[in-house]
């Protein structure tokens, strides 16, 4: 049976460019990382630093590793922090801030993402004694639980100046930021100008086996090396780990995203006028969020489509399709007809 796994981008393996330079490391290209000492590493920091135009970098070993890092290094326990209240660093790093960062985690809601940061004046708390101190606000670009949506620079521009005049840092989640620069057209810098840490995932789109980069000053990051080091981060020969990534994001690897954004909506036109019931979000970028009726369970059309050779995940009544490389314009017309037929035969059977 053909299997199309739609779960996420982070089930991508590397091209063969990726192997190619991997394979080309000699014993004597690599060295200690906690030291400093290993040269890939170091250019790889190097490298991703300049192309989202912070003065360092450090990589880590995921995008969770990178969030939970980036608040470490900029907050102190007992400081309450802003959130989304659907972003990853809520709802999916398992409490991570609360738990390790000591911090008080506040959410806010969003049309699909989108706020006014004005309006989030009345969180912030400082003045009073008994106040803890609001002193970061996060933001997520794309926002992967509202559908991958790119939230536009406009905001970035916005929280900037929420944030100086509260005196808060701003954190971006930018696990899928070459998405949202992608889909509309920008370079990256101009999202992450406005923010002072940016964590990157060079494990989704960009097709690496591990890791992500933090970046923002060389002040921040060097605390944030300290920090990496305390949560067991710090890597030895990790040349290994940096090759591939360089090739990602030497090569126009990050441009390459847009057929994936083509691939999302090739799939969202097949399943669009299907006659079910089921609401289908247009994409901005590599997801596609189906949301189907409060009636029906979720883990049942997840099964009966795993059992098709189609696999999900489910979110909040909805099923989660990520498009990324290995799967083409074949593969997604090919689903279109198998998802179709399993949902109709799932609503003709209630
Ligand atoms: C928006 C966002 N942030 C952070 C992460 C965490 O990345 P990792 O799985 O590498 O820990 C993810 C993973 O899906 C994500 O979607």
């Amino acid at each position: 049976m053909k299997i199309i796994d739609f779960r996420s981008d982070t089930v991508t393996k590397p091209s063969p460019g990726m192997w190619k330079k991997l394979k080309s490391l000699e014993n004597s290209d690599l060295g200690d990382d906690v030291e400093g000492e290993d040269p890939t590493v170091n250019e790889l920091e190097q490298k991703a630093a300049k192309l989202v135009g912070k003065e360092s970098a450090l990589l880590t070993t995921s995008g969770t590793q990178g969030n939970l890092i980036a608040l470490l290094s900029q907050t102190v326990p007992g400081d309450e922090i802003l959130v989304e209240e659907r972003s990853h660093i809520y709802k999916w790093e398992v409490g991570g801030a609360a738990r390790i960062g000591g911090l008080m985690v506040r959410t806010f809601p969003s049309d699909k993402g989108s706020f006014v940061p004005n309006k989030l004046q009345p969180l912030i708390r400082h003045k009073d004694i008994h106040e803890s101190i609001t002193s970061l606000i996060c933001l997520e670009n794309t926002h992967n639980d509202h559908g991958g949506i790119a939230l536009p620079i406009d905001l970035f521009k916005s929280t900037k100046s929420f944030a100086t005049k509260n005196d808060l840092k701003i954190h971006l989640d930018g696990a899928r930021i070459f998405n949202a620069a992608v889909a509309l057209n920008q370079h990256v810098t101009e999202f992450t100008k406005y923010v002072d840490s940016v964590q990157f995932c060079l494990s989704k789109g960009l097709s690496c086996p591990i890791g992500s980069i933090l970046a923002g000053s060389t002040e921040l990051i060097t605390k944030a090396r300290k920090f990496r080091k305390m949560l067991g981060g710090g890597m030895r020969q990790a040349g290994i780990v940096a090759a591939m990534p360089l090739i990602a994001l030497e090569s126009n690897w990050t441009t390459r995203l847009a057929e994936d954004h083509k691939n999302t909506f090739r799939l969202y036109e097949g399943l669009l006028d299907s006659g079910l019931q089921i609401n289908i979000q247009k994409p901005d970028t590599n997801i596609l969020m189906v949301e189907f009726p409060e009636n029906v369970l979720m883990p049942k059309i997840v099964d009966l489509l795993n059992n098709v050779g189609i696999k999900t995940h489910d979110t909040s009544q909805r099923i989660r399709f990520v498009t990324h490389y290995g799967l083409n314009e074949d593969d997604v017309d090919y689903s279109v007809d198998v998802i179709l037929k399993t949902f109709k035969k799932f609503f003709d059977s209630l």
